[in-house]
């Protein structure tokens, strides 16, 4: 993909997207308790109730920053508030616009410890990943069971400093591509490099990579960096936010 892709700019006062482009929000996922309070209460009772069943604290408060971040950021591309965000799954549980949005606006997610990743489009589905690069993660069982012969073969070329990095860009790029099509990790096994879609790697601070499958008709990648969640709330940024 030979899309240009811009600096990590802040969030923009007025959030337009064009056809050709694909807007890249970088979140941070570490707020206060006071904070996730506040996030939480933009879920819906589903939501609520999926956070209350996770395993950890730490989950949850995670998968609350991150949905009740995607409501607020939909919401400003609809002019909506974010609890009049409708989404409906697939049968895989991929999350899309409600058809009553009557929108082309497209979206995937994904999230890694402390950081998620935001994409948006028009029209075309796109798939999104990231991962923390663990220093000490033993990457070569999930290699062994998960990735062809020749994955793994191309990985074995790399000198031993590059081949983690190298084994991170293979499962980012391959979960990417799997989200887009909105199989997921059951897709794996029939998962074939003529399924490719294009691909583009993003650099993230802190550790982190990203990987982004879209349309080979994008022009430009956009990129937001929301440092601290409380700051989707901002005065003038909010006034179609109150319920
Ligand atoms: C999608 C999947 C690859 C996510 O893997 P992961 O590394 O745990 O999570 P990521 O952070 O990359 O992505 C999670 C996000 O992807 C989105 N998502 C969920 N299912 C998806 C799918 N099938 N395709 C694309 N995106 C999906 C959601 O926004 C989700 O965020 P949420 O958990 O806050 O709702 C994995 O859960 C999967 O294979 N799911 C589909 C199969 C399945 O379990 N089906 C039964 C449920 S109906």
């Amino acid at each position: 993909m030979t899309a240009e892709i811009s600096l990590w700019q802040p969030i923009p006062s007025q959030l337009i997207i064009k056809r050709s482009d694909v807007h890249l929000w970088a979140l941070s996922l570490t707020p206060s308790s006071a904070v996730v309070e506040r996030f939480r209460a933009l879920l819906n009772q589903e939501e609520q109730l999926r956070a209350a069943k996770l395993a950890t604290q730490d989950i949850a408060e995670r998968f609350i920053i991150a949905r009740a971040s995607l409501r607020l950021i939909l919401g400003r591309y609809l002019q909506l508030k974010p609890n009049q965000i409708l989404l409906h799954y697939n049968d895989q549980g991929k999350p899309a616009l409600d058809s009553c949005h009557q929108s082309p606006l497209c979206f995937n997610l994904a999230h890694s410890h402390n950081q998620a990743l935001l994409a948006l489009g028009c029209y075309d589905e796109l798939g999104v990943d990231i991962e923390y690069l663990d220093p000490a993660l033993d990457y070569q069982g999930i290699l062994d069971r998960y990735f062809s012969a020749l994955d793994r073969e191309g990985l074995k070329r790399l000198s031993p400093l590059r081949r983690r990095r190298g084994f991170y860009r293979l499962w980012t790029s391959r979960e990417a591509q799997l989200k887009r099509n909105g199989q997921g990790l059951p897709g794996l096994p029939a998962f074939g490099h003529a399924d490719l879609a294009p691909q583009r790697y993003i650099p993230l601070p802190d550790g982190y990579l990203g990987c982004l499958a879209v349309s080979s008709g994008i022009k430009q990648i956009q990129r937001f960096r929301v440092t601290e969640s409380e700051s989707l709330f901002l005065p003038g940024h909010d006034h179609h936010l109150r319920r």
